[in-house]
């Protein structure tokens, strides 16, 4: 048993990897995604990912990217053995107990109308690297799930598949820390919005920080922010998703910088493993 725990605490230092150190400021933003309450009607293709069916907080979030598969980060589903230094999937510890919940505006369940979905395959980019948890490169996931996404509240959202360059704005929900120092999930979902900075604004942003702003995308908001729980959630630019929530400050300072991948170069490789995945699991 301890080594499971042991592995669970490792796995929690991963989750929502930090870009820096950044001490906690005395201000009023405890708050974390501090935007709105949510509903699920209106982000039918948001999952919560839950370790255990049993659990009342999210892992990481995902997005409904097809009938049977989850796009989320590769950090979520990945754990770095202390002992080869390598990561491995998280299927090594937590052994078929992972599901995506849809259809549900409370995650905890307590509207009874959640749907889990038993989560089968764990794929994760050939390329991912997290360093010391910091320094995070092709942040990308999939995951295969059982039972098809047919509830009232569970939709695909398609993909962005042209590299953006304007500066927009999108939208995020998701079930992640409410308190930057309380480590439960929301219950209720929620979603705020956010600024994607031009690619010079990005750069200068990420001056100084130990990462690289290729295939990412660098996200602000003025008074909210994702905490631990928001990975792997989408971002969403008119009904498209272009991000996947990555990397944040230590202590989710709001107005800080989010750090998303960005979806388009990576729609190659999401489309050619769901049809590899798809045609092996047929045999
Ligand atoms: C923080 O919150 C308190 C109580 O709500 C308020 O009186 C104070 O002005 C706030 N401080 C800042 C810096 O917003
Ligand atoms: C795993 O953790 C060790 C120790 O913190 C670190 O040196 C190594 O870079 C990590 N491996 C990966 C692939 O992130
Ligand atoms: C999904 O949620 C809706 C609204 O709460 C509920 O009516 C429905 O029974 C749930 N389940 C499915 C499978 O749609």
């Amino acid at each position: 048993m301890k080594f499971l725990i042991t592995s669970f605490l490792t796995i929690c230092l991963l989750t929502l990897c930090h870009i820096r150190k950044s001490p906690a400021k005395k201000s009023n933003h405890s708050r974390v995604v501090d935007g709105h309450s949510g509903l699920i009607q209106d982000f039918p293709y948001m999952v919560g990912i839950m370790l255990h069916p049993s659990h009342k907080t999210v892992w990481c979030c995902g997005s409904i990217i097809a009938k049977h598969w989850v796009l989320t980060a590769g950090h979520c589903i990945v754990v770095n053995n202390s002992e080869t230094g390598k990561l491995q999937p998280l299927t090594y510890y937590v052994l078929k107990t992972v599901t995506a919940r849809g259809n549900t505006t409370f995650i905890s369940g307590k509207a009874q109308d959640f749907v889990d979905h038993l989560v089968i395959k764990f794929l994760y980019h050939d390329r991912l690297t997290i360093v010391e948890g910091e320094v995070i490169e092709n942040d990308i996931g999939l995951l295969r799930v059982k039972q098809s996404f047919d509830s009232l509240y569970e939709k695909v959202i398609n993909l962005e598949e042209q590299s953006h360059g304007l500066v927009q704005e999108g939208v995020q929900a998701g079930w992640g820390w409410i308190f930057p120092n309380i480590p439960v999930g929301a219950d209720e979902l929620r979603y705020h919005h956010v600024y994607i900075l031009s690619r010079e604004k990005c750069i200068l942003a990420a001056m100084g920080l130990r990462f690289d702003v290729r295939n990412k995308l660098c996200v602000s908001s003025f008074e909210s922010t994702a905490c631990k729980g928001d990975s792997g959630s989408p971002l969403v630019v008119k009904n498209l998703q272009v991000g996947i929530m990555s990397a944040i400050f230590e202590g989710c300072p709001p107005g800080r910088l989010n750090v998303y991948v960005e979806v388009a170069p990576y729609v190659d490789w999401i489309k050619g493993s769901m049809r590899e995945r798809s045609h092996r699991s047929k045999e």
